[in-house]
């Protein structure tokens, strides 16, 4: 099925892209450019509790609606902001227990109760030696599971092993409080189990 093209503020946005990506990245589609094929918005924050709180939205969106998009690799140097916007989704998402890398075990599980994803699983693979170490945990399960939400920090060490429809999340420090989060994502999937897209198929 063909799209229409829509404009918003001069950008043009594809509506399979306003109707497959989570309602907080559509909204941002204002901003869009398109680098590489891959929609791509920019947000500054000028504290943690900011990026606390763009994390918090952007994981209570994702979460509303099952969609292809369930695997966001948070990139970033060290102290970039990473485990504090995991700190935000972590709420967003209802979890009651604070938020810290899973530095040495690599991974921690969290049930969820208010998303149409059954788990969150938190990955922090900075100090992983391998992407073979990854697979004995099961990595490739986990990310082929359509229940489990998986957000991982550092998934730029495993790029090439990421589904093609991953969000990617860059955090940048600019100055001492102050981050630059980029947030893209490419617009070339469908998302098969979404209500909006079946609604759009009839
Ligand atoms: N705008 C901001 N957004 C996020 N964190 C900020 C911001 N301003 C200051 N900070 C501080 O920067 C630090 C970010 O640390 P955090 O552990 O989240 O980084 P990280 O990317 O997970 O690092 P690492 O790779 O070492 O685990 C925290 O101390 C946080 O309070
Ligand atoms: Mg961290």
């Amino acid at each position: 099925m063909q799209f229409e093209e829509e404009t918003r503020n001069g950008i043009s946005c594809t509506e399979e892209v306003l109707r497959s990506v989570p309602q907080f990245l559509a909204k941002k589609c204002a901003e869009c450019v398109v680098p590489h094929g891959m929609k791509k918005s920019t947000i500054i924050t000028q504290s943690d509790m900011e990026t606390r709180s763009i994390a918090e939205e952007f994981a209570r969106e994702l979460c509303g609606e099952t969609n292809a998009c369930r695997v966001v690799s948070l990139e970033g140097e060290l102290g970039a902001g990473k485990t504090t916007f995991m700190q935000g989704v972590g709420k967003g998402l209802g979890i009651r227990q604070q938020m810290t890398s899973p530095t040495f075990i690599i991974f921690r599980v969290f049930d969820l109760t208010k998303c149409v994803y059954k788990r969150l699983y938190h990955f922090d693979l900075y100090r992983l030696k391998s992407y073979e170490d990854l697979k004995t945990l099961e990595f490739e399960d986990i990310i082929a599971d359509p229940k489990n939400l998986v957000i991982i920090e550092w998934g730029d060490m495993i790029r090439e092993h990421l589904p093609k429809n991953y969000i990617q999340i860059k955090l940048e420090g600019l100055l001492k409080n102050v981050r630059e989060i980029t947030i893209m994502y490419n617009p070339k999937f469908k998302n098969q189990n979404s209500k909006l897209q079946r609604k759009t198929e009839k």
